[in-house]
Formats: structure tokens, sequence, C-alpha cells
């Protein structure tokens, strides 16, 4: 397969009917939410079509099949060997990530890590799990790694627990073994409980190197869950199926408390569709040719057009980190793009600290979307320029 199938936009608009097709006016080009534009695998509609036709439509009471074909792809993708033993559900990823805090803290709540920008719900889940935030910034300096001394810090005053994101979004770095490495040593110096979102992991770049958290803490003593689904590398979020997998047995032990109904709250559906998603490889490595170069794309668009936007290039994942500080259309781009230049993208303000000035682009979909997007930008920063030198001169004039 060398292409995913992507229909054209007005079609899309019309047959689908999330946010990410809603939420705006008809003439918002979407670029936000972290969906997909291109058609799912065949062997995920034929499983799920399947599972409708017999009626197999009740609940679950654990993983069955997925925690194999799981334990397959991680070892198969990674290297990393999952014990099938370790796998437990979850409704999806923030529900995974919710009931593990609230597993791993203090009954009184505690205090958790997150290092922003990150992934804007972490804070809400965070709250849910009665527990405050505590923000370690990451170093834009330093390509925007972890800042390990200031998590370090955080530690020694008393946090209860890391929420990782790794691969990093809204950033899309994937953490170096190295920083891991060290994260994994502090975690299991201060019994601190590290939770790793991998949800785009499936999605790294070829050459980028990703690596599971998992393994790296087992090997030194530090506790650790991993959280993870289909729902963004296969696109299948309405499907409602994740999976916690405990990297050591303390850990397991305690997600073995989980609530017998969190199993039940896991849709069997989107069970059957991630078996069969898992096993999609081919289809991910053709979304993942287009993302690699609708990325080169939105990169050379903007050197053409927006020379002034600064792109991160991700290592992993379709979602981009634009740092528009010095297009002159201040701290929240993406409400002006939207409301002047009709196109959509997340605000950089709702990924925390450091976020400020920048935008968040999804570039799964189209190359001509891409290409739209781009031109919408570059008539709102030049609209802008000109409005600022009207000013000027007039300002000029008058003194
Ligand atoms: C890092 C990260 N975690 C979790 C999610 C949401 O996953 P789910 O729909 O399975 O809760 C997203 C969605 O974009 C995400 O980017």
């Amino acid at each position: 397969m060398n292409e995913p199938v992507m229909r054209p936009i007005e079609r899309l608009r019309a047959e689908r009917s999330s946010i990410k097709w809603r939420r705006y006016a008809p003439d918002v080009l979407p670029l936000f939410v972290a969906e997909m534009d291109f058609d799912l695998p065949q062997a995920v509609t034929d499983a799920v079509a399947r599972a409708l036709a017999a009626g197999d439509t009740g609940y679950l009471d654990g993983p069955g099949a997925l925690a194999p074909a799981f334990a397959d792809f991680a070892k198969r993708s990674w290297g990393w060997q999952v014990d099938p033993a370790r796998v437990h559900l979850a409704t999806d990823v923030t529900v995974g990530i919710v009931e593990s805090l609230r597993l791993l803290l203090p009954p009184a709540g505690g205090r958790v890590v997150l290092t922003p920008p990150v992934y804007a719900p972490f804070f809400e889940m965070v709250g849910e799990a009665h527990a405050e935030v505590v923000e370690v910034p990451l170093r834009e300096a330093s390509g925007w790694g972890l800042d390990l001394e200031g998590i370090e810090r955080a530690f020694a005053a008393g946090a209860d627990a890391l929420v990782l994101c790794n691969p990093q979004n809204p950033t899309g770095r994937c953490h170096s073994r190295q920083t891991l490495e060290s994260l994994a040593r502090l975690a299991a110096r201060h019994d601190v409980p590290i939770l790793s979102d991998e949800v785009h992991a499936p999605l790294a770049h070829p050459g980028a190197g990703f690596t599971p958290f998992a393994p790296l803490a087992e090997a030194v003593g530090a506790r650790s869950v991993t959280v993870t689904s289909a729902s963004k590398a296969w696109n299948l979020a309405a499907l409602k199926c994740a999976w916690v997998v405990a990297a050591d047995e303390r850990t397991n032990a305690e997600l073995r408390r989980l609530p017998e109904e969190a199993a039940a709250r896991t849709s069997l559906l989107g069970l059957h569709a991630s078996i069969a998603a898992l096993d999609s490889i081919p289809w991910r490595d053709a979304v993942l040719r287009r993302i690699v170069a609708n990325v080169e794309l939105l990169a050379s668009e903007l050197a053409e057009h927006v020379p002034e936007a600064r792109l991160v290039r991700p290592d992993a994942g379709y979602l981009v980190w634009l740092d528009l500080r010095a297009t002159g259309l201040g701290e929240d781009p993406a409400q002006l793009l939207r409301e002047e230049g009709r196109v959509a993208f997340n605000s950089g303000l709702t990924f925390g600290t450091g976020g400020a000035g920048f935008v968040r682009v999804n570039v799964a979909c189209a190359p001509s979307t891409i290409v739209e997007a781009v031109g919408r930008i570059a008539r709102v920063v030049d609209a802008r320029r000109a409005a600022v030198r009207r000013g000027e001169r007039r300002e000029a004039v008058a003194s």
C-alpha cells in the first residue's frame, strides 16, 4: 500500500460528524484536534463489521486476545517484552491515566509532575484524581527536552507521580533513551511512579528511535505504567479501547485493584478493532510516509509564504508544533487565524507554559489541505504586516 485513501474534503465534511468537522463553521479549514483524514484499514472495518453481524456487542471482563496481540506488536516494534498478564483494559488513554493515578497516588491526592507544553487534558486528569499539578516545563533551548534537574527537584520536594508524554504532544519529540534512563533512575531513587502515555509511539518516524519507558523502569527498579491504544495511530478514538501495562510486579499488583467495571466500560468493538489495527502494519507505514511528506510540504510552504514561522520537526506523529512568535500574531495566533484566516489549529496556550505564540498543526490530511492552510496563514500575516506599516506611516505623518 503506497498511499492511505483520502476522500475529498467536501466528502469528509459531509460524511464525518466528529469535532473536527462540526466544531467550527464549514468555511473554517480544520487542522486542529488529533484525528486523521484517512480511511481506516480494511482489516479494522472488517473486524468491526464481523462483530456487528454476529451481534458480538456485549461486555468485556479483560483484555483477552488483545494482550498477546500488543505483546507481539511491542516486541516487533521496539524489542519490548510485555508480559500479557500485566495488560489491563481502560475505556481510553485518558481514563487509563486517571484510574492509574487514583491507584498510585496517596488517598488525599498528592502532587503530579507535568512537563508543559504538554497534551492539555493532562491538567484536567490530575484534577480528576484530586491531585495538584507541579509544572516542570520542557527546555526549549535543548530541543524541547525534559528538564531532568527540575524533575529531580520536584521529586526531592515530595512529588507523588509524573505523567510522561512519550512521544511528547505537542512537540512530537521522542525523548532520548539516555534521558529516559536518567528519568527512570530518578524515579527509582525517589520511588515516584511514572505514567508514560505512549499513544503516539506507533507513529514514530523512520529513524527517530522511539524508546518505550517500561523496560528502562523495570531495569532499575522504578515503578511505572504505560498507557496506550490504537486511537491515534489508527484513528480509532470513537471506539473506546485502551490498555494500561504495568512495567513491574509491584505496579501490576496495584493495577489488579482497578475497578472490575474498568473492563466493562471498555468497548468490545474497540477491542476487536484494536487487535486488527495492531496487525495493519502496511496501512500504518503508508500513513507514516504521507505524514513525513506532509511535514516536509508544510516546511517548504511556510519557508516560501511565511518565512518568519519556525517549525519544530516532529520525531513521531502527525502533530506539528509551530512557532509563530516572529509573525506579529501575538500570544494566541490560533484565535486570530481562525477568526481572520478561517483556518483552525490548536492554540499553543492550551498546552500550558511555553505555548504562547505557538499553534499545533495536524498534518494527517491531504497535501492540498496543507497548501491551502499555509495560504490562509500567509494572508493573515501579510494583512497584519500591512496594517502595522499603515499605522507606522500615520504615526510618521502625525509627528
Ligand atoms: C498524548 C495523548 N494522550 C491521549 C490522547 C487521547 O487518547 P484517548 O482518546 O484514547 O483518551 C491524545 C489525543 O490526542 C494524546 O495526544
